[in-house]
């Protein structure tokens, strides 16, 4: 396939990021990250004052809200009703916020068209939880990366560094992830889980060098 959809999924943490981006500019397509669409709706949703269980607000809120990815060089730049919100999108109430308001079906629903939409012509990196199961199951690729819950905690933490204003304890940091990842993995509509087909990829004794070159292995056996 020269237009080919590559399919990266996993739990917060694991480098799925990372591996997008240097997968995209490796084999020249284009990367799209869907945890920051869910995040840009859960900003407009707070700003909005909607209860994140509110479904049939967030609903109508969803109809009335544009979204767009740019690819850049750092990851994409999000545009929220055509106003650049990248700069809010990692803040902790966000991050809480994208988790809440993605198990609704109703909201899943309307995300994962959207995202057929973006990558229907192919020549597309694709990031998130359920790309390989629901949104492309006919990728050409399908990986789903893992790494141990303390080392994902961990490196999030790293990243955080000088970033953050309060000081932040390693262990809120690896408990907020997995409560993230409790509620990705347990929600009835699309968990985070693996496709039968995906390659999995563990990255828990794996330097992001090594985890980077192995998921271009991957992708050129299959393409
Ligand atoms: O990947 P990221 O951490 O930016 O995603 C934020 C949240 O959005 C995740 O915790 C998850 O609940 C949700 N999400 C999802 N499906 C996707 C991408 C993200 O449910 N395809």
């Amino acid at each position: 396939a020269n237009r080919p959809i590559i399919a990266i999924d996993g739990p917060a943490g694991a480098g799925k990021s990372t591996v997008a981006r240097h997968l995209a500019r490796y084999f020249g397509l284009l990367n799209l990250e869907t945890g920051a669409m869910y995040r840009a709706f859960a900003l407009k949703a707070m700003r909005a004052g909607i209860a994140l269980d509110d479904v049939s607000a967030l609903l109508a809120l969803s109809a009335q809200i544009s979204i767009r990815l740019v690819p850049a060089e750092g990851g994409n730049l999000v545009f929220l009703d055509d106003v650049d919100v990248t700069g809010q999108l990692r803040d902790q109430c966000v991050t809480d916020g994208a988790s809440r308001v993605s198990v609704h079906p109703p909201i899943r629903t309307w995300m994962v068209s959207l995202q057929q939409q973006l990558g229907a012509e192919g020549g597309v990196v694709m990031e998130g939880r359920d790309i390989g199961t629901v949104v492309f199951p006919h990728a050409n690729v399908k990986i789903f990366l893992d790494a141990a819950p303390e080392v994902r905690g961990m490196r999030r933490y790293e990243q955080m560094g000088s970033a953050q204003s309060v000081e932040v304890q390693p262990e809120a940091v690896v408990r907020e992830l997995r409560a993230r990842d409790e509620r990705d993995r347990n929600r009835a509509d699309s968990p985070l889980k693996a496709a039968e087909d995906a390659v999995i990829l563990d990255s828990t004794n794996l330097t992001l060098e090594q985890v980077v070159t192995r998921a271009e292995e991957i992708v050129q056996e299959k393409l």
